[in-house]
């Protein structure tokens, strides 16, 4: 325990588009130019498993060539001063490159595939290594390591856990739409400040400070703001 105040953020697809990420809902549905519903649903993995691990395969493949932007490294540069969390939706591997120490991936993560009858094994892979169904690591068929729609979301409780230590609360690019993630901030202890930075919110929930600007631009003005409202103690 450290006695610097906890900052926990929730971040979405939107802290990663100015890294060349699309995001899923700026383009009608459409992720990647396949509907959402066909490549990250319980249902379209079993209509269509080969379909599936191509375009992982493809997300995993354009990740590596991604590189995190200010926003993520203005999150890791925070630790200095506060005790960051970040819970993340987001299955890229750009705030772990940025170097934050603390995260939590309620969706998964593109870089893992697991095993089909065992849940709890997990298998790392490298950008540029493709798996389809009929891959074998060690002995198991895999799938991607994504919590696809339909699916529980087995990281949704430590989660939660986590939003009630904060002292502060940040959301950054996120629609807002998607449960139980959407759901993260009710769980903040009252009276918490929470800051929301989208240049685009589709809904303010009551009581959050939005700063209606890209994630990079958004973050700069939120970590001058944090520097200056808990100044170092001596
Ligand atoms: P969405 O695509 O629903 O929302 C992205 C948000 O980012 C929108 O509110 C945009 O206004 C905002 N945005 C766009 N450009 C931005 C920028 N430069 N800086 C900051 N914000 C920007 O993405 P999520 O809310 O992350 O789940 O979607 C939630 C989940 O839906 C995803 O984790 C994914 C998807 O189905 C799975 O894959 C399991």
């Amino acid at each position: 325990m450290t006695d610097k105040p906890r900052i926990v953020v929730s971040t979405g697809a939107g802290i990663s588009a100015e890294s060349g990420i699309k995001t899923f809902r700026d383009a009608d549905g459409l992720w990647e130019n396949y509907p959402v519903m066909d490549v990250a649903s319980a249902d379209g993995f079993a209509r269509n498993p080969a379909l599936v691990h191509q375009f992982y395969n493809e997300r995993r493949a354009a990740l590596g060539k991604a590189m995190p932007n200010k926003a993520h490294l203005l999150l890791k540069e925070l630790e200095d001063r506060f005790d960051v969390f970040v819970i993340t939706q987001n299955v890229d591997d750009l705030h772990e490159r940025a170097g934050s120490s603390n995260i939590l991936h309620l969706h998964g993560e593109l870089t893992k595939v697991r095993a089909l009858d065992d849940d709890s094994l997990t298998f790392k892979l490298g950008y540029n290594e493709a798996t389809t169904p009929e891959t074998v690591i060690d002995g198991h068929r895999v799938r991607p390591h994504i919590v696809f729609f339909q699916e529980a979301v087995p990281m949704f409780e430590p989660a939660v856990e986590l939003a009630a230590t904060a002292d502060i609360f940040v959301i950054i690019g996120t629609s807002l739409v998607v449960y139980p993630a959407a759901a993260l901030l009710n769980y903040v202890k009252a009276g918490t400040p929470i800051y929301y930075i989208d240049p685009a919110p589709s809904r303010v929930p009551a009581g959050v400070t939005v700063i209606r600007k890209p994630a990079t631009e958004g973050m700069e003005e939120l970590a001058r703001l944090l520097l200056e409202k808990y100044p170092e103690k001596d």
